[in-house]
């Protein structure tokens, strides 16, 4: 039997109600639901091919050839797609973002999501949109919500059978903008996985929790009513009580630069004199700037200006998780 190949294309997502803190690290069962939007236009493109040949795993990220923890990361999670199908050939994993990799946009939804329907297809498992949901969640929790389009909301659940993301809105459904305050291209010093297991030594993090149901309300109101100054007012504060969270875990962690903070305040200040923006910041130093596409170029303009700021991305809605034919 020849080899078997499968491509599939997917993109990162920004969350408005942020994802922070594991009931169940080993399954990322999250504290907490969260509620994203999916960023058109940034994408991992994943080629995975399973041959009986291959003596091992491969994983050549952004065309270099990956070893140690990277490597490791993604030879487990294609053994939970071999224990799915039955069979258990080896992959070689040929992925490319077109954004910066781990520097608080979220390379590793985009890289989970794409991974687990590249190699479900190729392995010939046709998974239904929640079931690929919940395999991306087993890579990177965040993930589970690049695979459906557009606005997605992930449902925490208790288990693995029930913690998944489900869209909530199409991606046509309300023409906002992520414009990408780059300010700096390094990879963070701690990931993600590691920072979820701290959270619980805040003694904020309880505090986030409970009012989580609050938000999330919030949230789908803004969505469903496209009502800007609601979903500005929930996601700066969903963001800042995250990174509370953060800054008071044991150790601390602080994702920020000076130029971040520069840039929080200034985004306040430009919403205050009638410009309808919000900012949102992930594990990075990287500025999330959202706003209705019709002032991108206007917010763009004036981010570049900022002292700090080397470079804008712009996303809009994106849609879901897909194979390349
Ligand atoms: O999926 P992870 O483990 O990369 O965690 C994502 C964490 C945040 O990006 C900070 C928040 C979120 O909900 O996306």
């Amino acid at each position: 039997m020849q080899g078997q190949t499968a491509i599939a294309i997917a993109t990162p997502n920004i969350a408005f109600v942020k994802y922070w803190g594991d009931r169940d690290p080993r399954l990322h069962i999250p504290a907490n639901g969260s509620i994203s939007m999916n960023l058109d236009g940034l994408s991992t493109h994943t080629q995975v091919t399973f041959d009986a040949s291959f003596r091992h795993d491969q994983l050549i990220l952004d065309g270099k050839p990956a070893t140690g923890a990277p490597l490791q990361r993604v030879s487990e999670f294609l053994e939970r797609v071999r224990r799915l199908a039955g069979w258990y050939w080896n992959a070689r994993v040929v992925s490319t973002n077109n954004f910066p990799t781990a520097a608080g946009i979220a390379s590793s939804a985009s890289a989970f999501a794409a991974l687990a329907l590249a190699a479900s297809s190729a392995m010939g498992l046709q998974l239904s949109e929640r079931d690929l949901s919940r395999l991306a969640r087993l890579g990177s929790g965040s993930a589970c919500r690049s695979v459906p389009g557009g606005f997605v909301e992930w449902q925490p659940g208790r288990d693995d059978f029930d913690s998944y993301g489900f869209s909530i809105a199409p991606p046509d459904h309300w023409d906002l903008a992520d414009c990408i305050a780059i300010v700096s291209r390094g990879q963070k010093s701690v990931g993600s996985i590691e920072g979820h297991m701290l959270a619980e030594t805040s003694p904020l993090q309880k505090a986030r929790i409970a009012d989580t149901p609050l938000r999330l309300k919030l949230c789908r109101q803004a969505i469903s009513e496209r009502d800007f100054d609601i979903l500005a007012n929930v996601t700066e504060l969903d963001c800042q009580l995250m990174h509370a969270v953060m800054i008071t875990s044991t150790p601390p962690l602080l994702y920020w630069q000076p130029v971040t903070q520069l840039l929080t305040r200034t985004i306040q200040s430009w919403r205050k004199n009638g410009l309808p923006v919000c900012y949102t910041i992930d594990a990075g130093p990287n500025v999330h700037v959202l706003c209705p596409s019709s002032y991108i170029t206007q917010v763009t303009d004036q981010l570049m200006q900022i002292p700090g700021v080397s470079k804008v991305l712009v996303a809009r809605p994106g849609g879901p998780a897909r194979l390349e034919k």
